[in-house]
């Protein structure tokens, strides 16, 4: 394993430690989490288990695969992470989108996706690991071809890597308002319709959890994502 301290702006500092090959950089995160510190990343150049959201497999082959083990947060990593995300790809002119919950997309196809995990010992809460996977130059199955896409222009992970810690960074010390009105100006749902056991409801915003407000004009109705089938929402687009 190879330690990295990545010092970004002095402060927080990120300490990248850097492993060939692990199972999931998520599930070693939180076997670890006691030896660990708050914003610790743990950066697999392979992934062998890879794991998405609904225990999905995440196909790892040229890709950046990376967990950050975070303490208390004022802002919920569902809001943070996809902004981060987004951020770091337009400082490298690659602009994208987040669909809700936890997708990023670029020219509609998912390039990154992110599974966040919250840690208990009891009813306390213990940590965060919010993990990212990117598609730098994964070779697509043929049944992802219409839904997966790389970054364009093979991108150096590293790079990536760090840009995203930077944004996150930024994002950390911003205030709550700030960081959710960006957020909005880049979901894709925000004042979309979307069926909900067959009623048609109005996406009308986020809540500061990343819970999905929707309306049918006469009720709001908060959406977890673990709640709905993410089917029923994206069906129709
Ligand atoms: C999803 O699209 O459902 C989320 C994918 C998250 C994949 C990343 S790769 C790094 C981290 N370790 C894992 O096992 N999963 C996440």
């Amino acid at each position: 394993m190879l330690v990295k301290s990545c010092s970004l702006f002095n402060n927080p500092m990120f300490y990248i430690r850097r492993f060939d090959e692990l199972d999931s950089t998520n599930d070693y995160a939180k076997a670890n989490g006691a030896d660990l510190m708050d914003k610790d990343v743990i950066w697999a150049k392979h992934q062998r288990k890879g794991r998405g959201r609904f225990d999905r497999t995440w196909e790892s082959g040229e890709d950046l695969t990376f967990s950050i083990l975070f303490q208390k947060t004022s802002i919920s990593h569902a809001i943070l992470a996809p902004l981060a995300l987004v951020y770091a790809l337009s400082s490298l002119q690659v602009e994208t989108r987040i669909k809700w919950p936890n997708d990023i997309l670029y020219q509609n196809k998912k390039c990154a996706g992110i599974l966040i995990e919250r840690m208990y010992e009891g009813n306390h809460h213990r940590f965060d690991v919010v993990g990212i996977g990117v598609n730098i130059a994964n070779s697509m199955k043929a049944e992802l071809v219409d839904k997966a896409i790389n970054l364009p222009n093979q991108q150096d992970a590293e790079d990536v890597l760090f840009r995203i810690l930077r944004m996150y960074t930024i994002l950390l010390r911003m205030d709550k308002d700030s960081v959710m009105r960006e957020y909005r100006r880049y979901s894709m749902l925000l004042g979309k319709e979307i069926e909900i056991s067959g009623k048609r409801m109005l996406v009308s915003d986020i809540s500061e959890l990343g819970e999905l407000i929707v309306s049918d004009g006469t009720e709001e109705v908060y959406l977890r994502s673990e709640e709905i089938s993410l089917e029923q929402i994206y069906k129709d687009r």
